[in-house]
């Protein structure tokens, strides 16, 4: 532990900090950043496992930007594993090569190698975060990204007493890589997680933890932003803190209006900043004097009737400092209460809070306005598809429905297929011709009553390495629309390379002449990442403005194994600031 504290202070302190002139924007400073990759063991649930991280810290290291920086990671991968690495609602302008998907953007940086990603933030502000885009190796290497404001300008809410990352993730006793491959074998569902962490750890509820939980010391009175991220891989949390309210203030990089709620819906790949006033509320305490601590409680959403979940509530702690007056008329601290979370197939709350989201402003941002002039409508339906066997598949005996089915999952009913021996950007770049097929179809071939009973005979899917090109600066809608194949889940789908609005949303089949009515075209959020509801749909508009080539998929990591992911194609403008920049010297090989 000793040396892993030693090599953060070291990459603390050496960031070379030099300026460039950027242009028409203002002089900026570029920092660079090591990111070595290396096996780390860590012992939690009371045993140890080797783990992949960076710096040999789990979760890894937050970066801490302002708006406008660009930054350069070198990342050196010291570990035995293929790795790449994602910067998680950073758009990335003209630079896709850094964007970092795994076959889609780069081949995997392996082991011994390295590769130096340029990331430069532009609109963004609030928090994001970095991840492993490789595998599921972003189970454990993943970290937080804290854009501050322009240095001279603030918040658009006061500024708080501290800030502080919340991260969730899980922790596996058999491992990650075992549970992927285990997974892949089977055919079936993933085994879950044993335990969702904040911040690492899983709290006062599970064994040899207690000593280790999380705790967030404050002073009463002063407000704290707290910036959470869902690091987790398979499920959607709740997360609340017990007697106190929390005001949501950014989500994805971008301020939304402010507003109070209990809880906090947060899907995998969504960041949400929220304030928290140390001041638990009245109403809830039930003795004469507040309490010295709170749980802080996560738990998991999982709206699939059949999916295999984490049944189990992360906690940490809440601790106030000022409290030598109670120990004076308190013996003991009474047992630590849990927050009240909602249940785990509750829907309704889940978009209750997510549907309160709405941008602060969309005219003071540098970000795009919301596209009013669609050019470009794309249909997408989100399946779990029963994939009979054979047909090119291997069902294994012990798998679902008495091995006679493999799960698969699909958007259109294409499953996609990742190219192995080179990338879809440098395909395209270099015109290699035979990687992909750019006829992804715009709608489904069926139309169908996607939400209604299906039988399993329509849950077939075929595979592809399809992708969709648009048109430079066209304004793009595009309607998730979510089936009932396999009982239907939510999909948290987010998008590379662009934010976009989320203007409308609902339950059933999306009515082409009904719905977009009802679309907000004023204030809608501006995201990276939005959870269609299970068995309903969720449109979103955004402009076409950054060239390159972008994945689209689904957070729900197995989702996305199983093939609910599709790449965007975004053509060259005309003008030297509309063309996809070149690919820096040491792209790793395949
Ligand atoms: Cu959070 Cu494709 O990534
Ligand atoms: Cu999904």
């Amino acid at each position: 532990m000793r040396n892993i504290n030693a090599i953060s202070g070291l990459i603390l302190l050496l960031y070379l900090s030099f300026s460039i002139h950027g242009g028409a924007a203002g002089a900026s400073s570029i920092r660079r950043h090591t990111f070595v990759i290396k096996e780390a063991s860590y012992t939690r649930l009371c045993s140890e496992n080797k783990i992949m991280t960076v710096n040999g810290e789990f979760p890894g290291p937050t970066l801490y930007v302002y708006k406008g920086d660009t930054i350069v990671v070198d990342v050196i991968n010291h570990s035995p594993h293929n790795i790449t690495l994602h910067w998680h609602g950073v758009a990335q302008p003209r630079n896709p090569w850094s964007d970092g998907p795994e076959y889609i953007t780069q081949c995997p940086i392996q082991p011994g190698r390295k590769f130096s990603q340029r990331v430069e933030f532009t609109f963004e502000e609030g928090t994001l975060w970095w991840h492993a885009h490789s595998e599921w190796t972003r189970a454990t290497v993943h970290g937080a990204i804290v854009v501050y404001p322009k240095k001279g300008s603030t918040y658009p809410f006061p500024k708080p007493h501290a800030e502080v990352p919340i991260i969730f993730g899980e922790w596996w006793k058999n491992g990650v890589f075992e549970t992927y491959k285990e997974f892949l074998g089977s055919g079936g569902d993933p085994n879950a997680s044993d335990a969702i962490t904040i911040n690492g750890q899983p709290g006062n509820l599970f064994p040899c933890s207690k000593s280790d939980t999380f705790r967030l010391d404050v002073v009463r009175g002063k407000t704290y932003l707290l910036r959470l991220v869902n690091a987790v891989l398979q499920d959607m949390l709740f997360f609340a803190i017990a007697d106190h309210q929390l005001t949501v203030v950014g989500t994805d990089g971008s301020y939304t209006k402010p507003f109070k709620s209990n809880y906090i819906t947060i899907s995998p790949g969504q960041t949400i900043d929220v304030l928290l006033e140390a001041k638990p509320s009245q109403q809830y305490y039930s003795s004469s004097s507040p309490m010295k601590q709170y749980y802080m409680a996560a738990r998991v959403y999982s709206s699939n009737p059949g999916a295999v979940f984490d049944n189990t509530t992360a906690t940490a702690i809440l601790h106030y400092n000022d409290h030598q007056d109670w120990i004076l008329h308190h013996s003991s601290q009474p047992t630590l209460k849990l927050p009240p979370l909602p249940s785990v197939n509750d829907t309704s709350a889940s978009v209750a809070f997510t549907g309160r989201l709405r941008s602060l402003s969309t005219s003071s941002s540098d970000a795009e306005p919301v596209p009013k002039d669609v050019t470009t409508k794309l249909f997408l339906s989100l399946s779990i598809n029963l994939q009979p066997c054979p047909n090119n598949y291997s069902c294994p005996p012990g798998g679902p429905f008495n091995g006679t089915v493999r799960i698969a999952a699909s958007i259109n009913n294409v499953s996609f297929v990742e190219p192995r021996s080179v990338d879809i950007l440098s395909a395209y770049y270099n015109h290699i011709n035979g990687v992909f097929r750019t006829d992804f179809p715009h709608k489904p071939k069926h139309p169908a009553d996607y939400t209604g009973d299906r039988p399993f005979e329509g849950a077939a899917t075929t595979h592809g390495t399809r992708v969709k090109v648009l048109g430079h600066n066209s304004a793009v809608e595009v309607v998730f629309q979510g089936t009932n194949l396999a009982l239907g889940s939510d999909h948290p789908m987010h998008l590379h390379g662009m934010s976009f609005y989320v203007v409308g949303w609902g339950f059933g089949n999306f009515d082409e002449r009904r719905d977009p009515k009802g679309y907000n075209l004023v204030d809608p959020p501006f995201v990276n990442t939005v959870a269609v509801p299970r068995n309903g749909w969720t449109a979103i508009r955004f402009r076409a403005s950054n060239p390159g080539v972008w994945l689209m998929h689904c957070h729900l990591e197995r989702h996305q194994t199983w093939g609910m992911q599709m790449v965007f194609i975004v053509k060259n403008g005309k003008g030297r600031k509309a063309q996809m920049l070149p690919p820096p010297p040491d792209m790793p090989p395949c």
